[in-house]
Formats: structure tokens, sequence, C-alpha cells
């Protein structure tokens, strides 16, 4: 398949290649953290992308136990394993593989993520998507969806999707977020494939593969990505991906730029460092 070459579409290229660090998180989770760290802090509206992904229990038993968030959204898409989420509103809800939970922290709660496993295998995606100054503080929300409620499409043969968040072929995704738009995709190609996707104009995205090999762009743009590597899109908005021998698997996801002052600490993003101040002050006296 070409990429359209109508005089209105251009092609999306990957300006940027990062492949993440390992980290380890929550009571030592360990991890890997590909946008939020050193190589690529944030990507407005995005603050941060954890990638999990292990056999070892002992690398994700100790969890994520009670802590607070304020001032953006977590969203918590599972691969593989059970997670137990509870929070201090009384909301609970279980993680099963497949399954997506897109958090609105607003002006705060304190949850816990434990694994609901001895054993096994745990792998997902954790990504945060930061709010306009006008709903940081607004009420905490969840948009929690089993893995039966994700539609699945086939824009071309060999190639799946599934669509999370956003528009593919008339096929849209359950979240809702009109302050960021975004878009979330679980792209499969089949090897030797690819596809042509028109994206949001003037969102920034990213591609990460997550299994197999993938090239984004065209010709003298083209890049490829090997597993564990994020692409930054440049402007435009036909992204062309073509999938290697072995075929690809990855998230393409994009967003709405907020173009807001960030100031952020832990788990706590708002917009000037006395917002910040305030969300400890505001934690320490249990007003979560
Ligand atoms: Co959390």
């Amino acid at each position: 398949m070409t990429a359209p070459t109508t005089d209105t579409s251009t092609l999306r290229r990957a300006v940027a290649v990062v492949s993440g660090q390992p980290t380890s998180d929550g009571a030592g989770v360990k991890l890997t953290r590909v946008i939020g760290g050193g190589e690529l802090p944030d990507l407005d509206p995005f603050l941060l992308l954890d990638e999990f992904g292990t056999d070892r229990a002992e690398d994700y038993l100790a969890g994520f136990p009670d802590h607070p968030h304020r001032g953006f959204e977590t969203v918590t898409y599972m691969l593989d394993g059970r997670m137990r989420h509870r929070d201090n509103h009384g909301n609970e809800g279980l993680l099963v593989p497949g399954s997506v939970q897109w958090m609105t922290a607003g002006r705060g709660l304190v949850h816990s993520e434990m694994p609901e496993q001895q054993e096994g295998r745990m792998r997902g995606f954790q990504l945060w998507v930061n709010l306009p100054a006008r709903d940081k503080m607004g009420e905490p929300r969840y948009q929690e969806f089993a893995p039966e409620q994700i539609p699945v499409t086939h824009p071309v043969e060999g190639v799946t999707v599934k669509v999370i968040a956003g528009v593919v072929d008339g096929v849209r995704g359950p979240i809702v977020q009109p302050a960021t738009e975004p878009l979330y995709l679980d792209v499969a190609l089949d090897p030797g494939r690819s596809w042509d996707y028109a994206l949001p104009e003037g969102h920034n995205a990213f591609a990460y593969v997550f299994e197999g090999h993938a090239r984004l762009g065209e010709g003298d743009d083209a890049r490829p990505l090997a597993t564990h590597e994020l692409g930054v899109l440049g402007g435009g908005d036909v992204l062309h991906i073509a999938s290697g021998d072995e075929g690809a698997r990855l998230i393409l996801v994009a967003g709405r730029p907020l173009r807001e002052p960030v100031a952020r600490y832990g788990p706590f993003v708002m917009n000037t460092k006395q917002e910040v101040m305030q969300a400890f002050a505001d934690f320490q006296e249990g007003k979560f």
C-alpha cells in the first residue's frame, strides 16, 4: 500500500527515537520509563509513559501501595496479568488482560494498584495525561473498560487495531476527554504489512513498539524502530507504518497539546510551584 499523494496531506515522520530507562516505582516495581525520564521529559500533554513487563513475580509483587495524585490523568492498559485498584473514595476495580482504566485524578485522590496474582507474567503501560488549568481541581473520575468493550477494526489486510481512544475508519474508542482529545491505539501488523493513518492535525504524537520491529515514514525519511523504542512524530497528518519480517505491535498515541506551564513534583502536576506546595499541604491535612 502506498501513502496518499494528494497535495493536502503531509507525511508525519519520526523526529526523534528514544528508548526507555530501567527504573523502579511504587514499592519497588521494576519498569521502563520511556516518557518522563532524562531523554524525553514530556511530550505535551503526555507527562509520563511507563512500560512494565516481566515474568518474575519478585519484580512486581510489592505493587503500588497507597499514593496520591492531583492535577492530571493516569491511563493503565493491561496486556498480561491482573491488577486490583482501590481508592479512598470507595472505588475498586480489577484490571485484566486487555482492559483499560482512564483515571482523572482532578483535585485529588489516594489509591493503590496491587497485583492480583502471585506468579506469571505482568505486562502493560501506564501513561500520564495532563489536564488544563480549568480541570485540575475537578471531581475525580474513572473510565474503566473490559477487553470486550474495546472495539477492534481491520483498516487494511494484516493490520488489527484496538481503538481505546479516538477514531479509526469510523470505529470510535470508548474514552471521552474533550480537554486533550486523545488518540490511543494498539496496532498489530502481520509480517511485511503497512498502514497509513491520518492523525489529528496539531496533536503531538508518538509510536512505541513493544513487539517486533516497525518503520515510521517513507523513503529517505523512514526511521526504523526496534522493540522498546519510541518514535516522536513531527507535524503533518498521515503516518505511514510498516512492519518487519516478524510483524510488529505498537501503541500509537496522540493528544492536543495544552501549552500551559507545568509544575510537577512526584504525584502532583500543577501549573505553578505554589499550587504543588498547596497539593502537599492538602494531602498532609487529609483533604484528598
Ligand atoms: Co497511581
